[in-house]
C-alpha cells in the first residue's frame, strides 16, 4: 500500500505555524465556540480532529447545478464558505469543475481556469485534492457525444484529455476517480449510455487506468460510484473487476463508494464489510460523495429526531470507513445546504449537508468531528 502524500499539507502546516499533530493540550468548546459558525479552536475543525494520516474532504461547490442557481460562483465569490473550505477540511474536491464539459468544452479548447484555482487553494491551505473524473457516460459536451467520431478518433480523444488534464495536474493529485459509475444497478457495465464503453469496448477502462498512471505516476487510481455501499450486484461487478484488473497489472489503486445516502432508506449496515473485502484485495479504499438527504417536512423544518437520524448515519459511514486500514479518505459532497444539488435534483428533499444555509452546524457536524476525535485517540 503506498502512503498518503503528506508533503504538501506539512508545508503548508509548518506555514500557517500549525501542528501537524493536531489537538494537544485543548480544553473543551465553549457554549460560545460551539455556536459560532466555525471558530479559532483547532480542535473544532474536522480536519484537526482527524487521525494521523486521514483526510476529511469535501467537494468544492461550482459547476453543475450550481449554474443554473440564482447566486454567482461559490467558490469564487462566497468568502464565508471559502474560510470554513480551507479551515475545516484536509481534502477537496472538485464538484464539477474537472468533468469533461467544464474543463474541455470544445475539442481544441481546455478551460483550466477553475481547477487551477482549486488545486492553488488546496496547496495554500494544506489540502490534498481529489480529482474527479475522467472516464464517465455523463456530463460529457456535445462535441464528445455527437462529433460522430470514429473509433480511432474517439480513442485518441481520451487519450489527449487523459494525459492533458491528469499531466497539467500530475504530483498535485492525490485520488483521482479515473472511471466513474461504469456499472448499472445489475451489475452490467454500461455498454449503452457510456460512449467510451460503447464505442470503444470495455478494454477501454484498463487504458484508462494505464493512461492516467502514465500521466501521473503518483495518483491513486480509483474505480468511484453510488450504491455500492452494500454487497450488492453492482458492488459485486467492481470486486470481479478489480481483481481481474489487477492479476493483469493494471494500475488500478483503489475503490470507493460516493455514499449519496437518505434516510428514506436504511443505513447500509454492511458498509465496513465491503470496503473491508476491498481492503483485502490489496486496494485503498475512500468515502468520496457522502451526504444524507431527507423528506423535508411542510415546515421546511426538520424535527430533532430527523437531525440525529441524519447524524447516525454521518456518523456510521465515517465509523465504516475509520474501521477499515487502507480507508484514509472521507469526502463529503459539500458541506452546506446553501449549495448542495439534493433540492434541485430530488424534488421535496434536503437538509442533506452538515452545516445549515448559514452555515451553522447541525448534530451531523458534531456526530463527525466528535467520532474523528474518538478515533485520533483510539
Ligand atoms: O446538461 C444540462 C445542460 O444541457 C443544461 O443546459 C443545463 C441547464 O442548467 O443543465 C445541464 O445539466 C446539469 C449538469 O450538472 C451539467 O452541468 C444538471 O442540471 C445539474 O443538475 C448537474 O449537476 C451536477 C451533477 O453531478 C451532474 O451529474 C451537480 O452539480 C454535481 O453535484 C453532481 O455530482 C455527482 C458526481 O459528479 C458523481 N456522483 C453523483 C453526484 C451527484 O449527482
Amino acid at each position: 500500500m503506498r502512503p498518503i502524500r503528506f508533503a504538501t499539507v506539512a508545508v503548508a502546516a509548518a506555514a500557517l505555524s500549525l501542528p501537524l499533530v493536531p489537538g494537544v493540550a485543548t480544553a473543551e468548546p465553549s457554549a460560545d465556540q460551539q455556536a459560532a459558525p466555525h471558530s479559532n479552536a483547532r480542535f473544532d475543525r474536522l480536519r484537526w480532529a482527524a487521525p494521523e494520516g486521514f483526510v476529511v474532504g469535501t467537494a468544492v461547490a461550482g459547476g453543475g447545478h450550481h449554474l443554473s442557481q440564482d447566486y454567482p460562483d461559490p467558490f469564487t465569490h462566497d468568502k464565508e464558505y471559502r474560510k470554513i473550505l480551507a479551515r475545516q477540511f484536509s481534502s477537496v474536491s472538485a464538484e464539477n469543475q474537472m468533468k469533461w464539459d467544464y474543463i474541455h468544452p470544445e475539442k481544441d479548447r481546455y478551460d483550466f481556469g477553475q481547477a487551477d484555482a482549486i488545486v492553488e487553494f488546496a496547496e495554500r491551505n494544506g489540502q490534498v485534492v481529489r480529482g474527479h473524473t475522467l472516464l464517465w457516460h455523463s456530463q460529457n459536451p456535445e462535441w464528445v457525444e455527437k462529433g460522430d467520431f470514429s473509433k480511432d478518433e474517439l480513442r485518441a480523444i481520451l487519450h489527449d484529455h487523459i494525459k492533458t488534464v491528469v499531466g497539467r495536474y500530475a504530483g498535485r493529485i492525490q485520488q483521482w476517480d479515473v472511471a466513474n459509475e461504469i456499472f448499472d444497478e445489475q451489475g452490467n457495465l454500461r455498454t449503452t449510455d457510456n460512449i467510451w464503453i460503447r464505442e470503444l469496448g470495455p478494454g477501454i477502462v484498463a487504458d484508462a487506468f494505464r493512461w492516467t498512471h502514465e500521466a501521473d505516476p503518483d495518483a491513486l487510481l480509483f474505480f468511484n460510484d453510488y450504491n455500492v455501499e452494500s454487497i450488492n450486484a453492482k458492488s459485486n461487478a467492481y470486486y470481479a473487476l478489480t481483481q481481474d484488473l489487477l492479476e493483469q497489472g493494471v494500475p488500478v489503486h483503489g475503490f470507493s463508494v460516493q455514499a449519496h445516502l437518505s434516510t428514506r432508506y436504511g443505513f447500509p449496515g454492511d458498509l465496513e464489510d465491503n470496503l473491508r473485502r476491498f481492503d483485502a484485495l490489496g486496494l485503498e479504499t475512500a468515502v468520496t460523495e457522502l451526504d444524507v438527504r431527507m423528506d423535508l417536512p411542510e415546515s421546511g423544518v426538520p424535527t430533532p429526531e430527523m437531525e440525529q437520524k441524519q447524524a447516525d448515519y454521518y456518523q456510521r459511514a465515517l465509523q465504516a470507513c475509520l474501521a477499515v486500514d487502507g480507508c484514509n479518505s472521507f469526502t463529503i459532497w459539500g458541506f452546506t445546504d446553501k449549495y448542495s444539488w439534493v433540492p434541485v435534483t430530488f424534488e421535496g428533499e434536503g437538509f442533506a449537508n452538515v452545516m445549515t444555509d448559514d452555515f451553522v452546524r447541525k448534530p451531523a457536524f458534531y456526530a463527525l468531528r466528535d467520532t474523528l476525535k474518538e478515533a485520533r485517540k483510539g
